[in-house]
C-alpha cells in the first residue's frame, strides 16, 4: 500500500477557534506542503496565515497562505469550518438555517475551481451540511466526509480510559449516529486488547453522559471547542493523504445501512485517498437499532425542513 504524501494542498475554509487549530495542528506535524486560509474576514484569513508563517523557522518547510476560492485548485481536501458556532444554551441543530444558507455560497464556490479533491465538513450541524455539501456540490458521496462522531468517540475513549486507568490509545470504543445530542454509545464493542470494558450501569450511564455533554460543557466555560475536534480532522486529513485505511468514525451518506437510508451518519468508515472507501457492517442490538434509526429520523426531519 502506498502511504507516502508527496505534495499536498489543503484549504481551509473558516478561520475561527476550529479552522485555525486546525491550520495550526497541521503546520505542527508537517503534514502539507500547501495550506491556504479562506475566510469571508480576509483580514482574519490574513492575520492567522502572518502569525503561522513567522513559526515555519521552527516547524519544516511548507507554504501558507490566506487565499480566494480560485485556490481551491488542485487542493486535495478543502475542510470547511466556516460559519456560526454554538452559544452556550444552543445545540448543534439550532445552527441549522443560519449555516446552511452560507453553505449555498461556500459550496457554490468551491466547485468552480475544484471537483476533484475531497470536501471535509467540521461546521455544525455537521452531519446535515455534509448532505447539504453532497447535494450541492454534485460530487460523489466517497469524497464529501463529515467529522462525524470520531471526536465523541475520542471522548469516550478518553473517559474509558480515565475510569480504567489506561492509556485511552489502547481502549477501542465507538459512539455512532448524530454528531449530537441523539448519538448513542456502542458499549457492546468496547474493548481493551479484545477484552470487553466492565462498568456497571451507572459508571456507563456518567461515561456516555458526559461524553454526549462535552461539548456544552467547554462551550460554558470557553466559548468553543478547538484542540481536540482540530486534532480528528488532523487524523482525518492524514488518512487521506497517506492513503492510509484506517477505521474512523466518520460521517458517511448510509444506504441500506441498518435500516437506514438517504442520510449522514457517523459511522466506522475505511477513510484511504478516495475518502470513505468504505463503510464497516456494524450488527447492532435489538437496542441500539432503535437508537441509531431514531437518530437517523431526527436528522431527517430537519433536513425535510430544507430547500435542497
Ligand atoms: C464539539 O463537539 C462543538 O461540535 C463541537 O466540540
Amino acid at each position: 500500500m502506498e502511504t507516502q504524501v508527496c505534495s499536498s494542498k489543503v484549504v481551509i475554509i473558516g478561520t475561527g477557534a476550529v479552522g485555525a487549530t486546525t491550520a495550526y495542528t497541521l503546520l505542527l506535524r508537517e503534514r502539507v506542503s500547501e495550506l491556504v486560509l479562506i475566510d469571508a474576514n480576509k483580514e482574519r484569513a490574513l492575520g492567522e496565515a502572518l502569525d503561522m508563517n513567522h513559526g515555519l523557522p521552527f516547524t519544516g518547510g511548507m507554504k501558507i497562505w490566506a487565499g480566494d476560492y480560485s485556490d481551491c485548485a488542485g487542493a486535495d481536501i478543502i475542510v470547511i469550518a466556516a460559519g456560526a458556532s454554538q452559544q452556550p444554551g444552543e445545540t448543534r441543530l439550532d445552527l441549522l438555517k443560519r449555516n446552511a444558507s452560507i453553505f449555498d455560497s461556500i459550496i457554490h464556490n468551491i466547485v468552480q475551481y475544484n471537483t476533484h479533491g475531497i470536501i471535509l465538513v467540521a461546521t455544525n450541524p455537521v452531519d446535515i451540511l455534509s448532505y447539504v455539501s453532497l447535494k450541492k456540490s454534485g460530487f460523489p458521496s466517497n469524497r464529501v466526509i463529515g467529522s462525524g462522531t470520531l471526536l465523541d468517540s475520542a471522548r469516550f475513549r478518553y473517559l474509558i480510559g480515565e475510569a480504567k486507568e489506561i492509556n485511552p490509545r489502547s481502549i477501542h470504543a465507538h459512539i455512532i449516529g448524530e454528531h449530537g445530542d441523539s448519538e448513542l454509545p456502542l458499549w457492546s464493542l468496547a474493548n481493551v486488547a479484545g477484552i470487553d470494558v466492565e462498568f456497571t450501569a451507572e459508571e456507563r450511564e456518567r461515561i456516555f453522559e458526559s461524553t454526549k455533554n462535552a461539548a456544552y460543557e467547554i462551550i460554558n466555560a470557553k466559548g468553543a471547542t478547538s484542540y481536540a475536534i482540530a486534532l480528528a480532522l488532523d487524523r482525518i486529513i492524514v488518512s487521506i493523504l497517506k492513503n492510509e485505511a484506517s477505521v474512523l468514525n466518520v460521517s458517511t451518506l448510509l444506504n441500506d445501512y441498518n435500516g437506514v437510508s438517504d442520510v449522514y451518519l457517523g459511522v466506522p468508515c475505511i477513510v484511504d485517498s478516495t475518502g470513505v472507501r468504505e463503510v464497516l457492517d456494524l450488527e447492532l442490538n435489538d437496542k441500539e437499532l432503535e437508537k441509531f434509526q431514531a437518530s437517523a429520523n431526527k436528522l431527517k426531519e430537519a433536513i425535510a425542513e430544507l430547500d435542497l
